[in-house]
């Protein structure tokens, strides 16, 4: 998910990485489960997801954004500035509240696009932590629209598929308009 404000996240020595943009395929893919087998892979991508998401600046980054179709997230919404990253692990939702809740999505893989998304207004996931540990966080407002959102991308789905055909190929169409529009300012 995209930070709202334009504040900049202190500079990270670690080397963020590259954002895939949409449509690619990755970002439609599903996700595999994280096994012990990944856990250098892991160790040496949750650092530098952290630096790509501060350094975009997001609040949200899910693992396929940056090539990877590991199921791994990483979210800091730094509530009143401070930083309170959480980094999951085979993240899953295992209540959802009957209430609904709207609010403005971007996505740091549609740039400069939003719309508003609705979703449970309340969600309880589960997860493992960076040290593997089982941890359960129960979400309302802004921190249960972005875990939904970055869950969302570990099945392959966009905050635009949440959309009516209509208003999803309208974002998709002005997407490649900008970034062509910009790839041919840069060749000037
Ligand atoms: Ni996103």
């Amino acid at each position: 998910m995209r930070r709202m404000t334009t504040e900049t996240a202190a500079a990270e020595a670690v080397e963020s990485l590259p954002i895939l943009i949409a449509p690619h395929p990755i970002l439609k893919a599903r996700a595999r489960a994280i096994g012990p087998a990944d856990d250098s892979t892991v160790r040496d991508l949750i650092p530098r997801m952290f630096a790509t998401m501060y350094r975009a600046p997001g609040i949200g980054l899910a693992a396929p954004q940056v090539g990877h179709g590991l199921r791994l997230v990483v979210i800091d919404l730094m509530p009143d500035d401070k930083p309170q990253p959480y980094t999951m692990i085979n993240p899953e939702i295992v209540a959802a509240s009957p209430d609904l809740a709207t609010r403005e999505e971007g996505c740091l893989s549609l740039p400069g696009q939003y719309a508003d998304v609705t979703r449970p207004a309340k969600v309880a996931i589960r997860y493992l932590d960076e040290a593997g540990a089982r941890r359960q966080v129960e979400a309302d407002g802004l921190l249960a629209a972005c875990l939904q959102h970055e869950i969302d991308h570990l099945d392959g789905v966009l905050f635009v598929d949440h959309l009516s055909n209509l208003k999803r190929n309208m974002i998709m169409r002005r997407l490649a308009k900008e970034l062509r529009q910009k790839r041919d300012e840069q060749k000037r």
